[in-house]
């Protein structure tokens, strides 16, 4: 059911503002736009249009008013052409394409059709065409070929199937507007681009994008079946799919052919100051927009006598049907507004304003007679039946992908968590050594204790050592006479008191050495076991190492963690070494200390200035048994005295009898003051060999 109605071209101008350059030059805007429809040039020439849009105009709102209402009829099987027509530099290519920040009308009409065919596809099936060509010097290039020199100039040819076409131009079924975008790069990258005076950039081709959308209707379950009939044949290789693609192909098809037109600039040639091979194309330009005009000027009179020279340009053959033909179409005016331009605006809007009157005859082209809907019909049953074939492949494919991918997961989540396990170990790891070197630290202040403690057993020991001396001296002074010139027990007793005070101080020395060192040899028991910890712990590293590099082969973060531990193990270890070092030479300095208490001390002296004293006086002193008998002492009877002798005689050497006498001539208090020493010292040394003892186990 072909719908006619006859209507005019829709024309509308677009004024861009001033550039930035018209405005350093301080040029002047003599276009004032008038909305709706009126735009007026030096505020005197007066235009009506269709619709008019000002420097502010937004590329939504100029793809929604103008280009909106043409594609959607050609969804709906018409055919349209939108073309933008002006001087160059006037706003011809920023309205039809934009850039990426203002896309202009071919990308958003890219957008829309996209939307429109996804949303849409209840009970029609859309199969989409593209074709990219290009008008330089009269010549017709394929814009869609990679490396245009290999391409040769394209015939206009015309059939009863095609209708009017460019013989050998690529039709591209494009599926979204990604395609369709990439589609127009390419086409873009292709283009000649010439420079002028006018505009550095400006085109010196005229261009046309062709998008042919084929509708079929009714094909959805057709498509499918076709669809299922191939791949069923590809599985099981069963009978051919020919069948149900004809099926497919059987609904209402409509083909609707959307023009996007960028052509060149209109400006006169003369004024671009072009020469040799500019001058040429300038001519070839206007031949084609001089075509043009006459057409349009002919075809606004309206005289359906005249026939209308469509072929005396490529332009005005291929646009043909969108001028006073089977088309809804619009035509961009574009102006810029300075001053300098005003013969070309003038000229631009006495164009626009002429091409109102051209009438076209718009239909939708769905007559099932005519040869290019059948042909159509065909080729998108076909197309269908691929495309759906290579959707329910896809659909395969893509669940195989997905299983494939789901073990991948699984495979990554098993080693993402092994990895975890890992990253423990290692956190693991350098918590046990922080905790070594806090444990470092500790230790090194206990040295510092040591050391501190030492320096005050020195002090304490030469202290002793002075004091005991002292006290021997007294000692010799106070007691020998006593002892000797008075048996009397009075006097003897009260020295004896002095006597027994005295050395107690120097026992008390000894007492707090005692401490002293019993402190040293726990801090250093405690340090030894200190380092049997640290030992174990180092074991335990390397066992964890061992296991992680088992674990697996290409951890080599952790490794380089665990060389940077062992380094700090090293570093650990070389300063036990160190500590066990200064051990060795504490107990070799407590040793020293230890035989200098072992030296004749107080107590030797006291004894050897005993013995001598006795000898010195044993005639006159001991000749008398009396006096000899006089203390009361028997070595036989007294577990004291006996003990002193065997000391005295077979531990330090002394005469047996000179030791016999001096501890009969020996006064209480002074040998039982002597005994407690001899006792305390060995005690010492107990404790002295036990220490050691256990220092030499670590
Ligand atoms: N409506 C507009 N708003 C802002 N800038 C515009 C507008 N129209 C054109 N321009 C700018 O003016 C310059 C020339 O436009 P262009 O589209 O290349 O002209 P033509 O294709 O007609 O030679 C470009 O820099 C373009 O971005
Ligand atoms: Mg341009």
């Amino acid at each position: 059911m072909p719908s006619t109605k006859s209507e005019c071209i829709k024309v509308v101008a677009r004024c861009r503002p001033l550039s930035t350059t018209e405005i350093n030059e301080q040029r002047k805007s003599i276009v004032s736009i008038v909305p709706p429809t009126s735009v007026k040039v030096n505020e005197d020439k007066a235009f009506v249009l269709d619709q008019v849009f000002g420097p502010d105009s937004t590329q939504e709102n100029v793809f929604d008013t103008v280009a909106k209402p043409i594609v959607d009829a050609v969804l709906n099987g018409y055919n349209g052409t939108i073309f933008a027509y002006g001087q160059t530099g006037s706003g011809k290519t920023f309205t039809m394409d934009g850039s990426v920040d203002l896309p202009g009308i071919m990308p958003r009409t890219f957008e829309y059709i996209a939307s429109q065919v996804a949303t849409q596809s209840v009970g029609c099936q859309y199969v989409l065409y593209l074709s990219f060509l290009e008008i330089y010097n009269e010549e017709i290039i394929d814009l869609l070929v990679k490396g245009q020199n290999k391409v040769s100039k394209l015939e206009i040819k015309e059939s009863k199937e095609r209708g009017i076409y460019v013989n050998g131009l690529g039709q591209h079924v494009v599926t979204g507007m990604q395609d369709m975008m990439k589609k127009l790069q390419l086409g873009k990258k292709n283009r000649k681009v010439g420079e002028t005076k006018m505009n550095s950039e400006s085109s010196r081709s005229h261009s046309i994008l062709t998008l042919t959308i084929v509708c079929v209707e009714g094909a959805v379950e057709n498509a499918a079946a076709a669809a299922a009939a191939i791949v069923d044949r590809q599985r099981v290789g069963g009978p051919g799919a020919g069948g149900a693609v004809k099926k497919a192909a059987g609904g209402r098809v409509s083909v609707g052919k959307l023009n996007l037109v960028d052509l060149a600039g209109s400006e006169r040639t003369k004024k671009t100051g072009a020469e040799g091979d500019r001058l040429k194309e300038g001519i070839a330009i206007n031949k084609s927009l001089s075509a043009l005009g006459n057409v349009m000027s002919i075809l606004s009179e309206g005289k359906t006598s005249t026939v209308v020279p469509y072929r005396d340009s490529k332009l005005t053959r291929l646009l043909q049907d969108s001028l006073g033909g089977n088309s809804k179409t619009v035509m961009l005016a574009n102006i810029g507004p300075a001053d300098w331009n005003s013969e070309e605006i003038l000229g631009t809007l006495k164009f626009a304003q002429r091409a109102r009157n051209i009438k076209n005859d718009p239909k939708v082209n769905d007559d099932p007679g005519d040869a290019m809907i059948q042909q159509y019909k065909q080729e998108a049953g076909k197309l269908h039946a691929e495309y759906k074939a290579k959707i329910a492949k896809m659909e395969e494919d893509h669940a195989l992908e997905v299983l494939k991918l789901q073990e991948e997961l699984k495979e990554l989540q098993l080693a993402k968590s092994a990895k975890t396990e890992e990253v423990s170990q290692v956190q693991k790891l350098q918590q046990q050594l922080q905790a070594l070197q806090e444990e470092q630290t500790r230790r090194q202040t206990q040295e510092a204790e040591v050391a501190a403690l030492k320096a005050q057993l020195l002090q304490l020991q030469t202290k002793a050592e002075e004091q005991q001396a002292a006290e021997a001296v007294t000692e010799v002074t106070a007691v020998a006479p006593g002892a000797v010139v008075s048996s009397d027990a009075e006097p003897v007793s009260a020295k004896e008191a002095t006597v027994v005070e005295k050395p107690k101080k120097g026992n008390k020395y000894v007492a707090e050495i005692n401490k002293l060192k019993d402190k040293i040899s726990n801090m250093k028991m405690e340090a030894v076991s200190d380092y049997e910890y640290m030992m174990l712990q180092s074991d335990e590293l390397a066992r964890l190492r061992v296991k992680m590099l088992a674990e697996s082969g290409q951890r080599r973060d952790a490794d380089v963690a665990l060389l940077d531990m062992q380094a700090e193990m090293a570093g650990l270890q070389g300063l036990t070494k160190l500590q066990e070092k200064e051990l060795k030479r504490l107990q070799v300095l407590t040793e020293n200390l230890q035989a200098r208490s072992v030296r004749p001390s107080s107590a030797r002296v006291q004894l050897g200035i005993i013995i001598q004293g006795d000898e010195h006086h044993e005639s006159s002193t001991h000749s008398s048994p009396d006096k000899t008998a006089g203390s009361g002492r028997s070595l036989r009877d007294d577990p004291g005295c006996n003990m002193l002798f065997e000391r005295l005689v077979l531990d330090m050497g002394y005469d047996a009898e000179a030791s016999r006498q001096a501890i009969m001539a020996m006064p209480g208090g002074l040998m039982d003051e002597i005994i407690d020493y001899i006792e305390e010292k060995e005690a010492i040394m107990e404790s002295w060999k036990s220490f050691k003892a256990s220092v030499a186990v670590a």
